[in-house]
């Protein structure tokens, strides 16, 4: 099974996240990354594993290039059942009740359209000591169990 790794960033965090996530996966699953901003919601496809990587902004918002997957997903609400994915959130806890709402609000959404959310849900915190692609990286060792599971 191929992996799609998707991340919505607004700084560029979460392409380095997903490059770390794809080096892990590069062994056996042939991934392939975009950035939300260019992929579209047509392409999803129930036969790939799909990485969401998102970081929050404004006051627990998508960054901006999350934002037109997630108003075709609205607009196109294609039926997602059958399509597995793991989220690698990101965010900040100074940010109090808006922490890592990104990832949170994909999650949702994807769910809300039949897609089913298995492994951790990760949420990297900016203000903690370990760096998002290091963490990315421990993370995505879980990932070939849960793909080989499809
Ligand atoms: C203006 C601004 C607003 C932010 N708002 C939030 C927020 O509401 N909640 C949160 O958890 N993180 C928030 N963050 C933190 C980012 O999500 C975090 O730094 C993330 O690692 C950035 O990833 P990116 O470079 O891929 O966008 C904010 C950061 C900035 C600069």
């Amino acid at each position: 099974m191929g992996a799609v790794i998707l991340y919505g960033t607004e700084t560029g965090t979460g392409e380095l996240v997903a490059d770390a996530i794809a080096d892990v996966l590069a062994a056996d699953h042939d991934p392939a990354v975009y950035d939300m901003a260019e992929y579209a919601v047509e392409d999803l496809d129930a036969g790939d594993f799909l990485v969401v990587i998102c970081s929050t902004y404004g006051e627990g918002e998508l960054p901006s290039s999350a934002l037109p997957f997630a108003d075709e997903l609205d607009e196109i609400k294609p039926d997602l059942t059958g399509l597995r994915f793991a989220v690698f959130g990101m965010g900040d806890t100074v940010y109090g009740d808006t922490y890592n709402r990104g990832g949170e609000i994909m999650a949702a959404k994807l769910s809300d359209l039949g897609a089913v959310q298995v492994g951790e849900h990760f949420r990297h915190d900016a203000s903690s000591a370990v760096k998002p692609a290091k963490a990315a990286e421990e993370w995505a060792e879980a990932l070939p169990a849960l793909i080989a599971q499809g």
